[in-house]
């Protein structure tokens, strides 16, 4: 898989960390010790943690090279890690297992959310966000072109590469926890200058394993503007000549 690119990521940084601020208010559990970033990405994520508990450590963890130099670069004062989220190996448990818009790129919730609980000690919390993802319109769009006659010999399989369930399945892995736990979703609707700027949103995300099996640019430029001429059917444009991105989070925090 060819790593991200934190910059283009970083591009809607508040709009993709609004979730993580949510989340952090949420979270009953006072002045946890010590606290774990599951897929801190640039670190845009852990900031939130660090903001509300200034006096934790906060350690940020995620697979992507580039992601984690980046967060190296703009916060050098805390600790990342470079480390997979599946088969976590890490050799100590957190009071705040926390995980931001990661674990729909992981297969099998219903051992990796056990796994992550695993990791928390008594009286902390696993606190986490999942992108209601595979309904979106945009995903819809995506999926639709990349199973058309034209595209699918490339990007055959793609869309097994995103994991994301609705809250009945989420509802039954959270029970067999026996432990207290809050769960809801909430739909941000973000404002948004055009279609472009919705094919810029997820080239870096949802639509980062398609183009990743096109062969040559020429190809990706041609893959985005199939997406985005579907888009363009499903994203009507407003009285202002803007675009509105509904999108809906799935958000839980389980108390051990
Ligand atoms: C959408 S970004 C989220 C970044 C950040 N948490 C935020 O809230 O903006 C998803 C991140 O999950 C990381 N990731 C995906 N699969 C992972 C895995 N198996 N182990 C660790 N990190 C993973 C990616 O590298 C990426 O940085």
């Amino acid at each position: 898989m060819i790593d991200w690119n934190p910059q283009l990521y970083l591009k809607y940084k508040d709009e993709r960390t609004q979730p993580s601020i949510d989340l952090v208010s949420k979270i009953k559990i006072e002045n946890p010790k010590s606290i774990i970033d599951i897929g801190c990405g640039p670190g845009n994520s852990s900031q939130a943690l660090v903001k509300k508990w200034p006096q934790s450590k906060v350690t940020g963890m995620d697979n992507s090279p580039a992601m984690i130099e980046q967060a190296k670069k703009d916060y050098p004062d805390q600790t990342w890690l470079l480390r997979d989220a599946v088969n976590l190996d890490l050799e100590r448990k957190y009071d705040l297992v926390f995980s931001n818009a990661v674990i729909q790129w992981i297969p099998n919730h219903n051992k990796v959310i056990p796994s992550l609980f695993s990791i928390v000690n008594k009286n902390g919390a696993l606190a986490v966000q999942v992108p209601d993802f595979k309904t979106m319109p945009v995903n819809v769009a995506i999926e639709k072109v990349a199973a058309s006659s034209k595209w699918s010999s490339y990007t055959d399989g793609c869309e097994e590469l995103l994991t994301c369930h609705n809250a009945d399945y989420y509802y039954i892995i959270l029970s067999s926890l026996n432990a207290h736990f809050e769960m809801w979703e909430t739909i941000y609707f973000h404002e948004l200058e055009s279609h472009e700027a919705l094919i810029e949103w997820f080239r870096s995300t949802a639509m980062k394993p398609y183009l990743n099996k096109l062969p040559r640019e020429d190809k990706k430029i041609a893959f985005e503007n199939d997406v985005l001429e579907e888009c363009k059917k499903s994203y009507p444009v407003q009285f202002n000549k803007k675009i509105i991105l509904p999108f809906s989070r799935l958000f839980f925090v389980v108390y051990k």
